[in-house]
């Protein structure tokens, strides 16, 4: 198995054949954990949108949502922003979201147009579960989307990639040492974009926060007084519930 990082999703077309690889797209500031808290506290699905336009469609439809997100701002026409602390039980449950953001939703769109059908998405906040259900299908390939800023690198996302290879890795160790070795992979390997994060991560993974503090998006929460979500953001197995791509154009819990 081959753990893959595509910097951005402008570089998706660069890699493995649809057929052949899961999608996780990871947006760690913040679209993955909002959408992870969106599910984990009950929301039915999440439909992501690519436009404004196409969220604003939804206000008036009974048992919708409409979250959206530019420029790490809630957008004036949406209830809800990108804010995972915004998606409680009381709000979410027994809803179904429609979220638009600057760049985890882009990324999704950009996967979905190159015929990846096999998407979840991923961050810290379900990292155990997601590595589990990696070594339970065997994939050929991973390829971890660092959905970035409207482009490019966004150093979080290329750090959480970083931490899941190393979580599968992990996994696989333990296994064999509990002689569950027959079921697994026989090697796991990774693309050079991934090398150099996961130095990174082996070199700072016990903190994250001050790590990260360097990074422009952190600054760019902080600017903007959002730097309570970093540590939520980061937190391990924060939101254990694992969304998957549907044909019916949502994320809904495997
Ligand atoms: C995005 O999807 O671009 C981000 O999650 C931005 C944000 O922090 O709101």
């Amino acid at each position: 198995m081959k753990i893959s990082l595509s910097p951005s999703p402008d570089l998706l077309h660069l890699y493995a054949p649809p057929l052949e690889a899961l999608i996780v797209v990871t947006d760690v500031f913040r679209a993955s954990a909002t959408m992870l808290s969106a599910l984990y506290h009950g929301a039915l699905s999440i439909r992501p949108v690519a436009t404004e336009e196409e969220a604003q469609s939804y206000l008036d439809r009974e048992d919708y949502l409409v979250a959206a997100e530019r420029d790490a701002l809630r957008c004036a026409f949406a209830p809800l922003g990108n804010d995972p602390e915004e998606y409680t039980p009381q709000i979410v449950q027994g809803k179904h979201v429609v979220l638009t953001t600057t760049n985890g939703t882009r990324s999704i769109d950009r996967a979905l147009s190159l015929g990846y059908r096999r998407l979840t998405v991923g961050s810290f906040g379900n990292i155990s579960l997601l590595a589990q259900h990696i070594l339970s299908v065997d994939y050929p390939e991973v390829v971890v989307i660092a959905a970035g800023w409207k482009g490019t690198l966004c150093a979080e996302d290329c750090l959480f990639a970083a931490a899941l290879y190393e979580r599968v890795a992990h996994e696989i160790a333990l296994r064999k040492e509990a002689g569950e070795g027959d079921a697994l992979p026989t090697s796991l390997t990774y693309n050079d974009a991934l090398f150099f994060p996961l130095e990174a991560y082996r070199t700072h993974r016990a903190d994250l926060c001050n790590y990260t503090s360097y990074f422009e998006h952190y600054r760019r929460l902080e600017r903007l007084g959002r730097l309570a979500t970093i540590p939520i953001c980061l937190e391990e197995d924060r939101y254990p519930v694992l969304p998957y791509w549907q044909e019916s154009g949502v994320l809904k819990p495997l």
